[in-house]
């Protein structure tokens, strides 16, 4: 094992180094091993700007970006470079790392630079790379959703309110429902991406360098389109991460919505829907059991999603201005959301094409006609009648319909004039719950037209959303062109 190195101590710190088990305890190392790569690129990136700018010359430049590459090869191998590693974090065991193999000119590396600076940097690169694999998976989903509607066009069942039967709809546009609500939280993915995607190293400890350093430059060979604006509030910035862990939890809470419909609807009471085995478990104890464990704990898991977020306000609130080694604490939050999004993600598209409508059932829960008791209504008013008078007409055939124990379609027509002269044979068809579903063309509606626009809808902006994720290089690429960077001004 190396030994705890001496790097970050001089005269003034102290002559005895930390105790170190409290080393030990106060490391960050074992969570900042998830993000070594984009240490290795920002520190890279670092050295190549401090040689063009005339800061470091660039035959010690050369070594470091060497060294630092190919580490980052290795760690893409999946070797752990910090294995034997005691330092306090990351940074440090890069460091000391490269001092082991290349002596003194790894003392030039830290030149102009933080580990306050590093740390948002290592964060916002890892982020970002997280929002866009998100946002990916998403736009993904939510396509996949528009297709699968598509199919299921002619699919009825009800829709609910107060998980009471309300009225007709198509399970294609049930399917649109869950993708606008997907493709929101897409939409808030895609936001933290963009807020993760500014430069934050170059702003040193706390208030900037003297030395001539070129932040566009570093921002340019990590692919970042713009810098940070205020070095102090740039390493007390936490709110990229607040957004990240908030975007993901939107996307979870978009699954369970999805989730907790489908875990109802495979019930026997509901029967709107049949999963197949390949998603469902059984029960250890009851034979006959089939059971929506998967949904239930997509719907489950936004639960971590919300803690990491209630976890990050609460470590951020009160801090004061400037780096507090508080912030350390923001690791487990940052690190856990994505793969508890994206795994959540990857289950709901893999069950997807498993999940089979049942059309008798959902037309079973309309054949009585009281879910279009509005219909009936909205045709009065096509009629001339007043809103409330029609709704009170229905109102008073559906009682009738009731007190006679007869479904509501089963009313004859004679009987229904009794309660309203309109309610003839053409008036009382809109009980039909066909008609019903296809009638409701209005923008947004269940109509057939209504939905195409909103499935369009829904695959026109997944596309927009996509391509903003395909702007951001994977880690590798980012490593190629840094390879090949000039380490002098031409
Ligand atoms: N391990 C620290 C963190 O993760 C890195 C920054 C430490 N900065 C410092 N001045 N101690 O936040």
């Amino acid at each position: 094992m190396t030994p705890v190195s001496e790097i970050a101590r001089t005269q003034a710190t102290g002559s005895s180094p930390m105790l170190a088990d409290l080393v030990s305890w106060s490391s960050s190392l074992s969570a900042d091993r998830t993000f070594v790569r984009e240490d290795l690129l920002g520190s890279a990136a670092h050295v190549i700007m401090l040689a063009r700018s005339g800061i470091v010359p660039p035959s010690d430049a050369h070594p470091l970006r060497h060294a630092l590459l190919a580490l980052f090869d290795d760690a893409e191998r999946g070797i752990d470079i910090a294995a034997s590693s005691l330092e306090e974090d990351i940074h440090m065991a890069v460091e000391a790392r490269l001092t082991q193999d290349l002596g003194p000119v790894a003392a030039k590396l830290h030149t102009a630079r933080s580990r306050n600076d590093q740390v948002a940097l290592d964060l916002r690169l890892y982020v970002r790379n997280q929002a866009a694999l998100t946002l990916r998976q998403t736009t993904n989903l939510v396509v996949a959703l528009s297709h699968r509607a598509e199919l299921e066009q002619d699919t009825l069942l009800a829709a609910y309110t107060h998980r009471q039967r309300a009225q007709p709809i198509t399970a294609a546009f049930l399917i649109a429902s869950w993708g606008f609500q997907l493709l929101r939280a897409a939409e808030t993915v895609a936001f933290a991406l963009d807020r993760s995607n500014e430069l934050p190293l170059g702003v040193g400890a706390c208030s900037g360098t003297s030395l001539p350093i070129d932040r566009p430059l570093t921002a340019r060979l990590l692919s970042f389109p713009r810098v940070t604006g205020n070095a102090l509030d740039t390493v007390a910035d936490r709110d990229f991460a607040l957004d990240w862990t908030w975007a993901g939890t939107r996307v979870l809470l978009a699954l369970g919505k999805l989730s907790a419909d489908l875990v109802d609807y495979s019930t026997r009471e509901f029967g709107l829907v049949s999963l197949d085995g390949e998603i469902s478990a059984g029960s250890s104890m009851m034979p006959q059991k089939k059971n929506p464990d998967l949904f239930e704990l997509v719907r489950a898991q936004s639960s971590r999603a919300i803690g990491n977020v209630v976890s990050l306000l609460t470590l951020v609130k009160g801090l004061p201005s400037g780096y507090n080694r508080d912030q350390q604490e923001d690791r487990n939050a940052i690190l856990s959301t994505g793969p508890l999004v994206q795994g959540a993600l990857h289950t709901i598209t893999t069950a997807l094409p498993h999940v089979h409508f049942n059309p008798a059932a959902g037309h079973r829960a309309l054949a009585d006609g009281f879910t279009q008791a509005t219909d009936l209504a909205e045709a009065l008013v096509r009629r001339g009648i007043a809103f409330r008078d029609a709704y009170r007409a229905a109102g008073a055939l559906v009682r009738l319909a009731i007190d006679s124990s007869s479904a509501l379609s089963d009313i004859p027509e004679e009987t229904a004039k009794t309660v309203h002269p309109f309610f003839d044979r053409t008036l009382l068809q809109s009980l039909d719950p066909k008609d019903a579903a296809r009638s409701k063309e209005s923008p947004g509606g269940t109509g057939p037209r209504s939905v195409a626009a909103q499935l369009t809808h829904l695959r026109n902006r997944s596309a927009e959303l996509a391509f903003l994720a395909e702007s951001i290089p994977p880690l590798a690429t980012i490593a190629r062109t840094l390879a090949l960077e000039p380490l002098q001004t031409p």
